[in-house]
């Protein structure tokens, strides 16, 4: 039963893990609305990115390697470049970024 138990909260802990990485390290930037933006929401992204990518691996895939490495000649969003400049290169590992590019891809962020 202890066991049990703990197994449910392991489960729970790594169900919530993904989240907690978007909103510790994305969120700042990719609001969830459109006030005071300083880069495109997380709706315009996820948008952007199953139009060109409704495959969920080829969506992770892409995601992810771009964020490990942001570069103008590769992104999906040229225009959002122009209106906020380059994204930065934030130093994650792949992991991790295939972590939260797997939890902007199947969770439904409210407006
Ligand atoms: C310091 C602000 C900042 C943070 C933090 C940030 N981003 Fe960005 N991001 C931007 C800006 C600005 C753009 C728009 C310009 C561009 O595409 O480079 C962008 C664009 C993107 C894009 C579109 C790429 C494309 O094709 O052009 C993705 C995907 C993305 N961010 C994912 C993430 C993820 C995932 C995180 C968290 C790990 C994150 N960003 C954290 C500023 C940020």
């Amino acid at each position: 039963m202890k066991y049990f138990l703990l197994l449910i909260i392991y489960i729970n802990l790594n169900a919530a893990y993904p989240e907690l990485l978007f909103n510790g390290n994305c969120v700042t930037c990719h609001k969830t609305n459109n006030l005071n933006k300083s880069a495109p929401t997380i709706h315009e992204i996820k948008k952007e990115y199953k139009n060109a990518f409704p495959n969920k691996e080829e969506f992770l895939n892409y995601m992810t390697q771009w964020v490990l490495s942001p570069k103008k000649e590769t992104s999906l969003m040229q225009d959002k470049i122009k209106e906020y400049g380059l994204m930065p290169d934030l130093a994650y590992d792949k992991s991790t970024l295939n972590k939260i590019s797997e939890y902007i891809y199947d969770n439904n962020f409210e407006e």
